[in-house]
Parts: C-alpha cells; structure tokens; sequence
C-alpha cells in the first residue's frame, strides 16, 4: 500500500524517538524549562517573497517550526519534513493520547475554515494518523497561503506521538505521495505565486537549540561556502537523487553499483553500537561526481540509552540522508527546475 512507503523516512525517526524521549523524558523536560520555546519567524528583508522560518533544534532529535492555522490564528509545532507530503495536525475531534497533551485545532473557533467530506490516513512505523481534510488559512512566517487543504486528526494511535515536542508535520515532498491527493503546502504557495523562487533552503545547526532556518522562496548566501552543487531530483516522490557510491578511505563501502538516496529533513537517528562509533571513520558520500564527506563526529552520538548515527538504508532500498547530513551541506530543494543544491554549510 502507497502510505506504507510514503512516510518510511519517518518510521526511524519516531521510532527513536519514542525511544529516546522515554527513557530521557526527566531530561528533556528539565532542558525545555530552561530553554523555553521561542516561536518568532522573522522575515528576512534580503529577498523579495521569502521567508525564513526560525527551526527549534529539539535534542538533536527533530526540528520544528511554529505555523498557525486559521483566523484567527492557532498555533502549531510542526515538523518541516521533506520525507512526506501531507499537512495534519492535531484536532478537537481526537479523543487519542497525543492529543491530550498537544495543541488541537477547533475548527469552529476559525471563520475562514472549510471542511470537507473527504478523510485522510497516514501509517507510519510505530502509529498512524486518520482524519478528514479542511481548509484554511495558513501562515508560514510571512507566507499567507489560502485555502490549504490539511489533515486535521481524529485518531492518532500509539504512544509514540505523545512524547514529541512537535504537534504535527508539513510535508515538502512532491504531490504524487500526498495521501487522499491533498494538494502539499509549498505546491499551494507555488500556484498562488507567494514566493519569488519556487525553492526553499533548509539551515540545521549543530549543537545548540537555536540557529536553524528553513527558508521559503530563497537562498541565504550567509549560511554556506564554496559553491553549490547541483543534483537532479530522479523521481518526484520524495527528494530522491541518485548516489553513484559510499566509500571510506577510497574503498566502496556501500552502494557499488550506484543506489538512490532521500534527502530528508525528517530523519534524524538510528542506532548503532557504540564500540563500533569509536572506531568509525568518515564516510563519503559520492554524488553526481562529487563527493559529499561526513566525519564520524558529525554521524555518531553518544547517549544514554547508546549510540546513533545519522544516516542508514530504509527498508525500500533507499538511502536516507537525514538531518546530520543536512547540518553539514545547507540544503536546498528546488521544485522549479527538480534538483537538490547542497553546499558546505556555514
Ligand atoms: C565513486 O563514484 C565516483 C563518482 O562520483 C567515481 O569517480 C569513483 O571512481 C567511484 N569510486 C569507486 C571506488 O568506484
């Protein structure tokens, strides 16, 4: 089935996640009490029609930004993830878990909602989500997109979702993997002409929880070096490129004969052992002839619950190049002309 596929890039994630936020949950509480969230988007005057989008680094785990849904504005943590295509988050209709302890969107409370009749269901590894689509108002920083169509929850089963700081997710993925064939966010923002470049750059910090942006509508030449490399977009599903080989000191490691890869912001850990993470080299990633190296430090963490790395092979046979990627090559996904830029990141 197509939702099994679609947000896979997702299933090591929340996975982890759950994992994480569990047996750190103390932790983690403790930490955003001292770094309560800060949801300013500040518009960046540089470019005519863009906007950049303050991201909170949550633990190294996730980034999210703040949108808001309706008039008048409902504000929500959403994770910005170029793994999946659909717009959802958490509504009064559902009675599950996470919903207890997220923000819900009451469409009642919003004069320029739509509803619809039309439902929508998203699996992912660990949960799922089901709902009906609506449409509003949306607000992404200085982007009004009108008439977004969006999932607005009715059940979200499992756990996993209850311990997430985010509410829900905006899909940056290409149309063809929306379920129900919700139109995505940034092809609304594409059709009404509300961003001078249909592409939009993500920034990921390293260490702290601040500094990250996603950019709508342009690049920010302040956040990389060098130049960018251009890598055509292979299938317009999720922002697949193809890899021509993984090699560590020269050696093929992975991937020989060529392999896809995703570059995708939704990801961010898998597990390894930590033994292995201390002795673990840096990995090149070659790419449309160019090679992309990430030293171990930028791919291994060590935790209390044990080691993760950053990038690993889902069970599509695809590569997922996730966030710990992204914080070293700044990210650019370009819809206009189908090709990811990558360069060094500031
Ligand atoms: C890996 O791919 C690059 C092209 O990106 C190529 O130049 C190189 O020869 C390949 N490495 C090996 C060991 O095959």
């Amino acid at each position: 089935m197509k939702w099994a596929v679609v947000l896979c890039a997702l299933v090591a994630l929340t996975e982890c996640m759950h994992k994480e936020t569990l047996e750190e949950q103390g932790l983690l509480d403790e930490f955003l009490k001292k770094h309560p969230y800060n949801p300013t988007a500040k518009f960046n005057s540089v470019f005519a029609r863009a906007s950049s989008e303050t991201l909170t680094n949550d633990y190294d785990l996730s980034y999210f930004g703040v949108i808001s849904i309706g008039t008048p504005p409902q504000s929500f943590k959403v994770i910005f993830d170029t793994g999946s295509s659909n717009l959802w988050v958490p509504s009064v209709y559902c009675k599950s878990q996470p919903c207890t302890n997220h923000k819900t969107f009451d469409p009642s409370k919003s004069f320029t909602f739509r509803s619809t009749s039309r439902t929508v269901a998203i699996q992912y590894g660990t949960g799922a989500m089901t709902g009906i689509l609506g449409y509003d108002t949306v607000t992404i920083g200085s982007i009004v997109d009108k008439s977004q169509v969006f999932g607005l929850s009715e059940t979200e089963p499992g756990s996993f979702l209850y311990y997430v700081a985010f509410d829900g997710i905006l899909g940056l993925a290409y149309p063809s993997i929306s379920s129900s064939g919700a139109t995505p966010v940034f092809d609304n923002i594409m059709n009404q002409g509300l961003v001078s470049q249909d592409l939009f750059s993500f920034y990921l910090s390293r260490d702290s929880q601040a500094g990250s942006v996603v950019t709508f509508g342009g690049i920010d030449p302040s956040y990389y070096t060098g130049n960018i490399n251009w890598i055509p977009v292979t299938s317009q599903t999720y922002w697949e490129i193809t890899m021509d080989n993984i090699t560590v000191s020269g050696n093929v490691v992975a991937c020989s004969s060529g392999c896809r890869a995703i570059v995708d912001t939704g990801t961010s850990l898998y597990t390894v052992n930590c033994n292995n993470a201390k002795s673990m080299p840096e990995v090149t990633f070659n790419i449309n002839g160019v090679p992309f190296t990430l030293p171990s430090t930028a791919y291994v963490f060590q935790r209390t619950s044990g080691c993760s790395s950053g990038f690993g092979q889902d069970y599509n046979d695809l590569w997922i190049l996730g966030d710990v990627f992204i914080r070293i090559y700044y990210s650019i996904f370009d819809r206009g002309n189908n090709r990811v830029g990558l360069a060094q990141a500031a």
